[in-house]
């Protein structure tokens, strides 16, 4: 079942669990997310980095939509960082229900500027916006940002952005990292109770492969309603495949796919419970 990441998020805010935000590359992808959001009796999101999309065109927003739409639990699909307005709007004209405007990279001015625009296109196709203010460091697909040019998000800026940009949910850098944490994670809680305290639209945590149960938790007591992960289904894929193709015997595609589909269910399924929205579908009928 299709329906928008605004309801989405708004029954996730108010009933205090959060939703899995699946970053998906093909077919395989999809079918792990749609079959463990089943499983799981949970709401879930298919989203689609920009280099995910280059690569998989209309096509696979098609595959997106058409997945989620007979999935019998609620899906939306989301443009994931997204700096390119011809790739916004190709994203939605080709049917996705909500993007992230990501003008991170840019001066606070220009960010907000660019999200304001982009919001306005959004919203003119009932799509819903995520943006982000400060930057969040790591890699994810080719793209990389530094320590050095990281920036964890400002309150007080977090509150000009929101109300003149008008976008529907907030993605906050409180030391949270795309890509493997190479140290123990530290999350900057009074941060995000402050952004909380100020702001009352849905907050978004990106890169939540590799956060421990505890601070999950605690990020969703302090308001996060969405956690994106890539990693760790992405380097399950990788791992299962890997691992197929150095056994003896030889291996058949569908059941090295399948397989595949099998080892990123299981990773997705033990996210929705760490997220705390297994069990939840029904809160959306
Ligand atoms: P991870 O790859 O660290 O899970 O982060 C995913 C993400 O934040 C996608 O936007």
């Amino acid at each position: 079942m299709l329906i928008s990441t605004k309801t989405l998020l708004e029954i996730a805010t108010a009933k205090s669990f959060a939703v899995g935000a699946f970053n998906i590359y093909n077919l395989e992808g999809v079918k792990a997310v749609v079959q463990a959001a089943e499983m799981s009796e949970s709401p879930a999101m298919l989203q689609m980095h920009p280099a995910s999309l280059r690569y998989g065109g209309s096509g696979l927003v098609a595959m997106c939509t058409e997945a989620a739409k007979s999935a019998q639990v609620p899906m939306s699909v989301q443009l994931d960082h997204s700096e390119s307005e011809s790739a916004i709007a190709f994203a939605l004209e080709a049917g996705m229900s909500s993007i992230m405007a990501d003008g991170s990279s840019m001066p606070f001015q220009e960010n907000l500027e660019f999200t304001r625009k982009m919001t306005e296109l959004a919203h003119a196709k009932g799509a819903a916006v995520e943006a982000e203010i400060g930057r969040i460091s790591g890699s994810e697909d080719s793209l990389t940002v530094t320590e050095k040019e990281a920036k964890m998000t400002d309150p007080q800026q977090a509150v000009e952005f929101v109300a003149a940009t008008k976008v529907d949910a907030l993605a906050v850098t409180i030391g949270n990292v795309h890509g493997k944490y190479y140290s123990k994670p530290k999350l900057d809680f009074d941060r995000l109770a402050k952004v909380r305290k100020l702001i009352d639209i849905p907050l978004v945590l990106h890169g939540a492969s590799g956060l421990p149960a505890d601070m999950i938790h605690r990020s969703i007591d302090l308001g996060i309603c969405k956690f994106n992960v890539n990693t760790e289904v992405r380097a399950t894929y990788m791992e299962s495949v890997k691992t197929i193709f150095t056994g003896e015997r030889s291996v058949d595609l569908l059941e090295t796919m399948s397989t595949a589909v099998v080892a990123m269910q299981a990773v997705i399924c033990t996210k929705l419970r760490l997220f705390g929205s297994a069990g939840k579908a029904g809160l959306y009928i």
